[in-house]
């Protein structure tokens, strides 16, 4: 299938590593030039040398810290212009947001899981709306998470961040429809990252567990028993970015291999 991506422009949040990386591949193997961020400059700056030279694009590598509204602005009007000045696709990709109970969690982490996962996306879509509506339509997929549809205890602070994500999502669909700027998200479970080692290691910490017990949680909580990989994730990214997907708009789509999230809660409480 030809996704008619070829030309396209792109922008990825967080493309340095992970889910990020593998988004800004699969667009670039489909013939789109990309502008990606990340905080640290050499890893940024290594990926998109890594993936122009394997495909034969331009990426271009703007560092950013998405919690700063002025770095986000400066990011999305860099991004723009050296794309041509055209952008036809915002994936809001950068996010974290700590694991951990409602009784472990300090303001610091609730206040800095939301700045980046729901504000950082606020931020750049805010800064990216009137380019698309100024030429005439773009397509916004937005990466969120399970949690803000399957809650879970553990998981407050990142659930309640996707949850809001997904309301914003919902809502600009209803808003953009008539500039012919579609959004949907995406909501991963699971995902073979740093971040989720990172999550891995949390759970052990929590649960007084070796960190080998504490990763099997989440394959025994999802039929397919496992985890994904980021290029499952980032397969069905590429499919919504393209116009053959424009009226996916104002959903949401589970890439979670039928997690049952309430299992893993059990799980916990047993321990
Ligand atoms: N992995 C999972 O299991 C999973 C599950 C569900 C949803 N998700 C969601 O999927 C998205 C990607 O997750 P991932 O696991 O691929 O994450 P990751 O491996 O930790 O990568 C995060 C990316 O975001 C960048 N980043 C972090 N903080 C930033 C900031 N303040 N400003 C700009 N960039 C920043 C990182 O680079 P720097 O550190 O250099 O800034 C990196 O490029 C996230 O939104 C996450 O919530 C992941």
């Amino acid at each position: 299938m030809d996704l008619k991506l070829k030309g396209k422009t792109a922008i990825v949040t967080g493309g340095s590593e992970g889910i990020g990386k593998a988004i800004t591949l699969a667009l670039a193997m489909e013939g789109c030039d990309v502008a990606i961020c990340a905080r640290r400059k050499e890893p940024l700056e290594a990926t998109a040398a890594e993936i122009a030279k394997a495909t034969g694009r331009t990426i271009h590598a703007i560092p950013a810290d998405l919690t700063k509204s002025p770095d986000a602005k400066a990011f999305i009007d860099a991004a723009v212009q050296k794309l041509g000045g055209k952008i036809d696709i915002l994936v809001n990709n950068a996010g974290a947001a700590a694991g951990g109970t409602i009784e472990s969690l300090s303001d610091e982490q609730w206040e800095a899981g939301l700045q980046l996962k729901f504000f950082g996306y606020v931020r750049c879509t805010r800064y990216t709306l009137p380019y698309m509506v100024k030429q005439g339509g773009g397509r916004v997929v937005n990466l969120i998470g399970n949690d803000g549809v399957k809650e879970s205890y553990w998981e407050v602070c990142p659930g309640a961040a996707n949850a809001a994500g997904q309301n914003l999502t919902i809502a600009l669909a209803g808003q953009y429809g008539k500039n012919n700027i579609s959004f949907c998200a995406v909501n991963p479970g699971p995902v073979r990252t740093e971040r989720w080692t990172g999550l891995v290691k949390a759970m052990s910490r929590d649960m007084n567990i070796p960190f080998d017990e504490a990763n099997t949680l989440a394959p025994a909580s999802i039929p397919l028993g496992r985890i994904a990989e980021v290029e499952e994730v980032a397969n069905l990214v590429t499919y919504l970015c393209s116009p053959l997907a424009h009226f996916v708009n104002g959903t949401m789509i589970e890439v979670d291999g039928g997690q049952d999230k309430a299992l893993m809660d059990r799980a916990r409480d047993k321990r």
